[in-house]
């Protein structure tokens, strides 16, 4: 029986504004998920007083979270990522003082946490930031957002110094390419070189948390965590392979200058070829030289490069424009199904930067039927699961380090893209549905007792 290494971490991955409902609850302000009702592709609504969204309620982890974690514990989890949603801690962004009854929900969660031995790690800004500081002074596009950020994470890295020892800066950072609302707070229609001066700011901020993370807790470890894109040429033809190669660096580019502190040479050659040029003093450069500890990433799916233009024209409006893998299954969302790609994303991942990883998310989105008793046979989430993990434990034999694995959406949640709670990736199920209705009761499926046996085995069961 093979099992995992010894300490590997077992768990799940949620997001505040996929669960936590409570939208304007204890002081909290509104964030750019909030005014996003339609997904982090859809548009942005105003708030008007009444209106309501289904992430407002979301499954109402803000009070449930007792309950949640008692049967995290249950699957005999042994990490939970989650996220502090900035706007309970600074609800506009800019103000001076934090907001108190935020700072005390995110204490008790943790102490929920440490009271059934489960490690928090924990993502600074998962897909979210103060609305007010986009309405204010433009997001990410303006530099001060660098300073309102640093002044988040250290309030926070103070606060949760003996209770947080595993930090994530931004989810995803590399999704402000395809969202920049989402990602940078910027509008869609912003040009090349708006976004990216943002996620140079962004960057910058994501450095200066490393470095303040270090000085406030000298004990603790911070990562980054991008959207693995892996991409494949789709033919062998050279074209389509250097293609892929350029492809995969629109994405590595995230992690090559967050683990090595510098902008790679293919980027400054980019962004010449394209006119972009940025604003970066010498005080940003000095600021990226603090650099992660390990490296997080969620992973999915893969897709593939061509420079076949009508098969690309074919492929847009897909997920990520990708042009689909003729050797893959896809999920009910077309996302390609892909078990041995996470082994190869481990290996490019470990031979490129020889830091820990960590998949702090993957999983199946899926619709569930519930039976007339009540069960969830959720079989296609086991045997997606099953096939990943498979993966994961030969890329340690292959000698690549991972430090845990975190399932996203243990629980049933809001999903990311268009705001569905029929797209479900949980072990357990939570009894809502698009149209709101529902108890918000929670029941096993399936999938859960095989997870609690995989992680009772350290893996051995698979
Ligand atoms: C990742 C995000 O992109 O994918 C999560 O970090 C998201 O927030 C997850 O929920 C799955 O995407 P979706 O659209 O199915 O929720």
């Amino acid at each position: 029986m093979k099992t995992f290494p010894d300490g590997f971490l077992w768990g799940g991955a949620i997001a505040a504004n996929q669960v936590e409902g409570a939208y304007l609850t204890d002081g909290k302000g509104l964030s750019t998920s909030d005014v996003q009702p339609q997904g982090v592709f859809g548009a942005v609504v105003e708030r008007v007083p009444g209106d309501s969204g289904i992430k407002d309620v979301a499954i109402d982890f803000y009070h449930r979270y007792p309950q949640d974690i008692a049967l995290f514990a249950e699957m005999g989890f042994s990490c939970l990522r989650v996220s502090v949603a900035w706007t309970r801690i600074f609800p506009n962004g800019d103000e001076n003082a934090p907001n108190e009854a935020g700072l005390a929900y995110y204490d008790k969660l943790f102490d929920e946490l440490a009271a059934h031995n489960i490690t928090p790690l924990v993502t600074l800004s998962h897909y979210e930031m103060p609305w007010g500081l986009v309405k204010q002074y433009g997001g990410w596009g303006n530099r001060k957002t660098i300073g309102f950020f640093e002044r988040y994470a250290r309030t926070v890295f103070t606060r949760y110094q003996n209770k947080v020892k595993l930090w994530l800066t931004f989810n995803e950072i590399n999704m402000s390419l395809h969202a920049p609302m989402t990602g940078v707070g910027l509008p869609e229609e912003s040009s090349r070189e708006q976004v990216y001066q943002a996620i140079h700011h962004q960057l910058v901020a994501s450095a200066l948390a490393v470095k303040a993370c270090h000085e406030i807790i000298p004990d603790a470890r911070i990562g980054n965590m991008l959207l693995g894109g892996l991409v494949y040429p789709l033919t062998c033809k050279p074209d389509d392979v250097f293609a892929a190669l350029q492809e995969n660096h629109t994405w590595q580019f995230f992690g090559d200058v967050q683990c090595r502190g510098v902008y790679p040479g293919y980027m400054l050659r980019w962004f010449r070829d394209n006119h972009i040029s940025l604003t970066i003093t010498d005080e940003d450069r000095e600021a990226l030289r603090s650099t992660i500890d390990f490296i997080s990433f969620s992973y999915y799916m893969t897709g593939c490069v061509t420079t076949d233009e009508t098969l690309n024209q074919k492929a847009r409006g897909n997920i990520l424009n990708m042009v689909p893998n003729p050797h893959l299954q896809s999920s009910e969302w077309g996302w390609q199904i892909d078990p041995v790609g996470l082994r190869t994303l481990l290996n490019v991942l470990w031979d490129r930067y020889q830091k820990p990883l960590f998949i702090v998310e993957n999983g199946l989105g899926a619709k569930d039927n519930v039976e007339a008793d009540g069960s969830i046979n959720d079989d296609y989430r086991i045997n997606y699961l099953n096939d990943h993990l498979v993966q994961v434990r030969e890329a340690i034999e292959d000698g690549v380090e991972v430090m845990g694995y975190t399932s996203w959406g243990p629980i049933d949640l809001v999903s990311a893209s268009k705001a569905e709670l029929s797209k479900r990736y949980g072990f357990i199920y939570v009894d809502r549905h698009d149209d709101g209705s529902g108890t918000l009761a929670r029941s096993r499926k399936k999938s859960f007792w095989w997870y609690k046996d995989v992680i009772a085995s350290n893996g051995g069961s698979l």
